[in-house]
C-alpha cells in the first residue's frame, strides 16, 4: 500500500475570503483561469465537462489537459503556495516549461478562483510515476475543519 502524501496549503482564513475569491461569481471566469493554467502547462488540448441542464448545487464541472502536469513535489512548491509570483517581483515575462509559451499567470491565485462557484475542488495530476490527488473544501478552509468532519459530497462519483 502507498504511504499517504502529506501537502500543505499554509493561509490565513481572513486572506482567502479577501483575496478577491468572489470577484469570480459565475462560472466562465473560473473555466478561463483553469484553462490558461493548461495553456502555461503546455497542453495543446483541454477538454471541459459541463453538466447537462442547470448547474446545482452537486454539478461537477471538470477540466482536463493533457500539459507537463505536476510531480508530488512540484505540486507542494509550485501548486500550493498562495501568491507564488511565478514571474518575480518585476513581472518580467516568463516562459513556459518547454519554453515555446510565454506564461499567462501571474499572482498564484487562479487555482482559488474556482471557491468563487464552488465549495469543493479535486486536483488531479499523473507525473513521471506520481498520481496525486488532493480534494480541497472551502468551507474546510474558512472554518479550520477538516474535510472528514463536513457532510459528504452529494454528486455521484
Ligand atoms: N493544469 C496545470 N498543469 C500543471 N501545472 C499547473 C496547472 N495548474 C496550475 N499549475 C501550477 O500551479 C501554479 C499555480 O497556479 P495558479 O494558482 O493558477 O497561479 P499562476 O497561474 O498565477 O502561477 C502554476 O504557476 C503552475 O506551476
Ligand atoms: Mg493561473
Amino acid at each position: 500500500m502507498t504511504t499517504p502524501l502529506k501537502f500543505t496549503m499554509p493561509f490565513d482564513a481572513m486572506t482567502i475570503e479577501h483575496l478577491g475569491l468572489r470577484l469570480y461569481s459565475t462560472l466562465p471566469p473560473v473555466i478561463a483561469e483553469l484553462v490558461s493554467n493548461s495553456y502555461d502547462a503546455d497542453s495543446r488540448e483541454v477538454e471541459v465537462t459541463l453538466p447537462d441542464g442547470n448547474i446545482t448545487p452537486s454539478s461537477e464541472v471538470v477540466v482536463r489537459d493533457y500539459g507537463h502536469a505536476m510531480t508530488a513535489d512540484e505540486l507542494q512548491r509550485e501548486y500550493l503556495p498562495i501568491g507564488r509570483c511565478r514571474r518575480g517581483t518585476g513581472g518580467a515575462e516568463v516562459k513556459s516549461k518547454s519554453g515555446l509559451r510565454v506564461v499567462t499567470g501571474r499572482k498564484g491565485l487562479g487555482k482559488l478562483s474556482a471557491f468563487g462557484v464552488a465549495d469543493q475542488m479535486e486536483l488531479r495530476s499523473v507525473k513521471s510515476g506520481d498520481a496525486v490527488c488532493i480534494r480541497f473544501s472551502f468551507t474546510a478552509m474558512k472554518t479550520g475543519r477538516t474535510p472528514s468532519r463536513l457532510a459528504p459530497r452529494t454528486s455521484p462519483r
